[in-house]
């Protein structure tokens, strides 16, 4: 066998819940990743996959047990581990290169010498002519490069990729997928081992030298299964087809409770959580859909699913946001839209962003917390550093990031607060703007 890189050793995490209960996320995770190898692992959504993944980039700790990383305890982040979102979690304001070149400016690289070592990644990731671009400017999967090249621009000798593929369409998710393996089999990236959550059965059995089965509530590792076959790999041979099925056999045997869907009927957030990635017109939309033929209010969820263009993972966002907000709620697998929900499809614009901004300052305490700032404040605006810097207590950099577009996004169509994104102040609304419409 060969040398360990990181070992995971009975490994547990807890969550405070908002009421202050305990709840086990990770318990008994034993693990190791060699060098050379790729694993996968698979499991349901809320299974903790992300959870271990973060505390194997140092960036929580684990309560319980042990990370060595080459053999010594893991004490926060290493500059050998690096991990890839599956949100691309860009700064929209920064340039690809800019975005590229951020870790090693933190690192204190000199200016030459970041825009050298960011230049060869753009290229080798398929980048290039985009230096200049904005992340909006950018495609999905042109996004999803510079999440990927900012990782490989630090040279990782670990690269943890947590669902990185799984926003993107089908084919770009796939074509990316084999770009990586291609820069990973010839060598042209300096990474020993490669650790990917996917919740694609058919990219964990083409990518990996062995998958690992999560299971939930505590999570921990079920099953594992060694894939031999040589690379590269036939999607529609019958050994990945055989193997496809197998993985799938042992996902199914016992599948866990939870579905990762808000199930509870009254979810309290608490200030450093996370939000759903949704945004509004992906809301509205579904809402539309919930309330037209053939649904009624009341939906199937693999036929909602089927009705939309959202992957799973972008509609399981999208219904937690709306359950969050109380505009829905599940119940025997169907999603249903509460009374208010219903109101709110037949509203009007004004009267919208009216429900949206008040069901805000209940069910979110951060952008309630951010509008209770601005009127704190004598000149009614905010840098959104300062909110930053919350999250990060709770939230690694990027899921803070993540959290405050979301609760700035929300929050501007609730007409709460207006935002300026070349100097990234959160400001109060400007009275009369709101009595005009
Ligand atoms: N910072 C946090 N605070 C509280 N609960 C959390 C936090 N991060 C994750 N959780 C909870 O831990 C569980 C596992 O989450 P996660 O690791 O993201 O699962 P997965 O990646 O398998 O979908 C979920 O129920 C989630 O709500
Ligand atoms: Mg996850």
């Amino acid at each position: 066998m060969s040398t360990p890189i990181v070992e995971l050793k009975a490994v547990g995490k807890h969550f405070r819940a908002a009421d202050g209960s305990a709840r086990s996320v990770l318990e008994g995770v034993d693990f190791t990743l060699r060098e050379g190898e790729i694993v996968a692992l698979l499991g349901q959504s809320g299974s903790g996959k992300s959870t271990m993944l973060r505390i194997m980039a140092g960036l929580i700790q684990a309560d319980a047990g042990q990370v060595l990383y080459r053999g010594m305890p893991l004490y926060g982040t290493a500059r050998g581990i690096r991990m890839v979102f599956q949100s691309f979690a860009l700064f929209p304001w920064l340039t690809v290169q800019k975005n590229v070149e951020l870790g090693l400016e933190a690192q204190g690289m000199a200016p030459e010498e970041r825009a050298r070592r960011a230049e060869k990644v753009i290229d080798l990731i398929g980048l290039s002519g985009f230096e200049g671009a904005l992340p909006r400017e950018l495609s999905g999967g042109m996004r999803q490069r510079v999440g990927i090249a900012r990782a490989l621009v630090m040279e990782p000798e670990v690269l943890l990729m947590d669902e990185a593929f799984s926003a993107l369409d089908v084919l770009t998710g796939e074509r990316l997928r084999e770009e990586i393996l291609d820069l990973w089999q010839s060598g042209q990236i300096p990474t020993k081992a490669i650790l990917v959550v996917s919740h694609n059965i058919e990219e964990a059995v083409m990518m990996a030298d062995r998958v690992l089965i999560f299971a939930s509530d505590p999570g921990r590792v079920r099953a594992e299964l060694p894939i031999s076959l040589p690379q590269p790999r036939k999607a529609e041979s019958a050994e990945v087809r055989q193997l496809i099925d197998k993985v799938y056999e042992l996902m199914t045997a016992s599948a866990g409770k939870r579905g990762g869907l808000i199930s509870e009927k009254e979810v309290k957030l608490a200030l450093g959580d996370r939000l759903p990635q949704a945004d509004i017109a992906h809301m509205e939309g579904i809402l539309q859909l919930l309330v037209a033929e053939p649904f009624h209010g009341r939906a199937d969820l693999p036929k909602l699913a089927e009705e939309t263009e959202l992957t799973d993972a972008e509609l399981l966002e999208v219904l937690n946001a709306l359950i969050l907000l109380g505009f829905a709620y599940l119940t025997n697998g169907d999603i249903l839209l509460t009374e208010l929900g219903g109101r709110y499809v037949k509203a009007g614009n004004t009267e919208r962003q009216e429900m949206f901004g008040k069901q805000l300052l209940e069910h979110v305490p951060l952008i309630a917390y951010i509008c209770h700032g601005l009127q704190q404040d004598k000149s009614g605006d905010l840098p959104e550093d300062l909110f930053l810097k919350l999250l990060r207590f709770t939230l690694s950099e990027e899921e803070a990031e993540r959290a405050l577009r979301v609760a700035i996004e929300w929050g501007r169509y609730g007409d709460l607060f207006e935002y300026n994104f070349n100097t990234g102040v959160i400001q109060l609304p400007e009275e009369d703007e709101q009595d005009e419409v």
